[in-house]
């Protein structure tokens, strides 16, 4: 049977607004969905004087109700200081599209997810985020989890890729379990590099390519 999804639904769906990537954004963040395993990027465009969205974009590797999802609070953001676009929440974008079915509630937080992602990453770029937290270990590996592993599209701690993690004086070492010359080594060392290398006290990242 299918869904009953409302005709603003469809309408997002089929045609969905700021759909793309924006090339050299000022912030972007890929989030995963735990409950099924899709993905969404969210990448922004900031004016840094007056902290507002002036250009957002995402590209959705989900269902229906989170390109739908993705549309509306995208449309919801732009010109939006980032402070108002953190307080946008997946009811309030699902109350916009006329509701989504229950079982569908975790598509619309993936996308909420995703820009609160993409504001943090710019806060944190800009030494803007409130709360100062150490690098850790746990840390580390939660950001790992965002990391894709374009083989399989599952993220790299799932895919079982890293095989060893160490902190030490703000240097983060990864050893990634893959051959150095496999094609997407260099696109997983980006990624790992753009999650961590920015976080106030890390001084340096380096990722290693060793396969077992
Ligand atoms: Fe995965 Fe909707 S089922 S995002």
């Amino acid at each position: 049977m299918p869904l009953p999804y409302s005709e603003l639904v469809m309408e997002h769906f089929q045609h969905p607004h700021n759909v793309g990537r924006i090339e050299n954004p000022d912030a972007k963040a890929i989030e995963g969905s735990p409950a099924c395993g899709d993905m969404v990027a969210v990448y922004l465009q900031v004016d840094p004087n007056t902290l507002s969205i002036t250009d957002i974009k995402f590209e959705s590797y989900g269902c229906a109700s989170n390109i739908a999802t993705g549309s509306i609070i995208t449309d919801m953001a732009i010109g939006k200081t980032l402070e108002e676009a953190k307080q946008i929440t997946w009811k309030q974008a699902s109350d916009a599209l006329g509701g989504l079915p229950p079982i569908k509630t975790h598509c619309s937080v993936l996308a909420v997810d995703g820009l609160r992602a993409a504001i943090q990453n710019y806060e944190e770029k800009h030494g803007l985020a409130a709360e100062k937290e150490p690098t850790t270990l746990e840390v580390v590996q939660r950001r790992l989890k965002h990391v894709m592993n374009p083989a399989v599209g599952l993220d790299i701690i799932r895919t079982k890729l890293v095989k060893s993690v160490d902190i030490a004086d703000g240097v983060i070492r990864i050893v990634i379990d893959m051959e150095p010359d496999n094609q997407f080594a260099g696109n997983i060392r980006e990624e790992i590099t753009e999650k961590l290398a920015h976080l106030w006290d890390v001084v340096s990242v380096s990722v290693e390519f060793e396969s077992s």
